[in-house]
């Protein structure tokens, strides 16, 4: 009786991994709607989407190389040790796929957006400086928190839409770390969790801290602007303004969309060319070839003019 459980247990364990390569090992629900393929693979891409016809993370993103791209992570001297995971991270994204994260395009280009988000992701929480053991790059999501913080982040300008709670701080937390109030309280509205009173969910949950991640990743910064995913798949077509303010789709504009002219429009900086070179050891690390990055001009944003820029008088009326 055991044995033959077991047996079958193993049979269907080959079954599920002898599946032809670049094909998902999951069958999934394909419906056509409206002359579409749509499709539903249960939890990892749930819900009928065109997306969900595609190969899902966990088909070409597994647990090892999560483990080779953040090797340092669990070592004595990093900072959250024990905290983050695969598991979390693959959890996380299944909200999303279904809408396009890692499910857009062909093989290579979901596999180049995975190494982007977490080429975003391993920079700013890296504790790796340059003789670091493994090298600089080897020590993303070394953090889970801003370890020192000499501020609150509450900002009294948003009292009424997001008032600080008593005792609350707001300091940097997560994988792509949130600041201030007013972060916290338009992410825990997407994500329905109250950030605004309990930011230290951020630092307990890992699946949450990446969840929140993705979220910005995926979600325009402003409305009738695009997402850090929309310019990195090419789902956005640069308009004239854009093409003078010498944005282009790639991995460059992820960071303008991100992180405006903090990083971009200042020529050749650290911080730039930090998460730069983290996005292309990740993708030789997953087999990709940093090759398939593009050209400079595509990965930086170093001559880009910010979205929205934080010096002039409160910006445009876009939004
Ligand atoms: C699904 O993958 C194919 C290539 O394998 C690609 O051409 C297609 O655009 C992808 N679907 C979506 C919705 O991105
Ligand atoms: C962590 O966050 C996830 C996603 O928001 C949630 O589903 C889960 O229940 C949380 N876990 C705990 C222990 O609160
Ligand atoms: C383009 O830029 C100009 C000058 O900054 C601005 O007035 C105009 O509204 C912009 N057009 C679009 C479509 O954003």
């Amino acid at each position: 009786m055991e044995t033959k459980y077991v047996v079958l247990l193993t049979l269907a364990v080959m079954l599920v991994l002898v599946n032809g390569d670049g094909e998902s090992s999951v069958k999934p629900i394909v419906k056509i709607v409206k002359g579409k393929k749509v499709c539903d693979k249960g939890w990892e891409c749930k819900g009928l989407s065109e997306y969900c016809c595609n190969q899902t993370i966990s088909d070409y993103f597994q647990t090892y190389q999560f483990e080779n791209l953040f090797a340092k992570r669990n070592s004595p001297v990093a900072h959250a040790t024990g905290f983050w995971d695969y598991h979390s991270f693959i959890t996380a994204a299944a909200g999303y796929q279904p809408h396009g994260f890692g499910t857009t395009g062909g093989k290579v280009t979901s596999m180049k957006e995975v190494a982007a988000f977490l080429g975003h992701v391993g920079s700013k929480t890296s504790c790796g400086y340059g003789v670091a053991t493994g090298g600089p790059l080897a020590w993303g999501l070394c953090y889970n928190k801003e370890l020192s913080p000499n501020k609150l982040y509450c900002d009294d300008y948003y009292k009424l839409t997001y008032p600080c709670s008593p005792g609350a701080s707001y300091h940097g937390r997560g994988a792509l770390p949130l600041y201030w109030n007013y972060n916290y309280g338009e992410t825990g509205e997407a994500l329905k969790v109250d950030l605004l009173n309990h930011p230290e969910y951020i630092e307990q949950n890992a699946t949450l801290a990446f969840q929140a991640a993705i979220w910005r990743w995926m979600t325009p910064v402003k409305k009738h602007q695009p997402s850090a995913h929309d310019v990195f798949v090419g789902n956005w077509k640069p308009t004239k303004n854009d093409t003078l303010a010498k944005r282009v789709p790639g991995f460059g504009t992820t960071m303008n969309v991100l992180y405006g002219d903090q990083v971009c429009g200042q020529g050749d900086s650290e911080s730039m060319n930090n998460m730069i070179s983290h996005y292309q050891h990740y993708l030789d690390l997953m087999g990709v070839g940093r090759e398939e990055a593009g050209p400079h001009e595509v990965l930086s944003c170093a001559e880009q003019e910010a979205f929205n820029p934080t010096s002039t008088s409160s910006s445009s009326s876009s939004s």
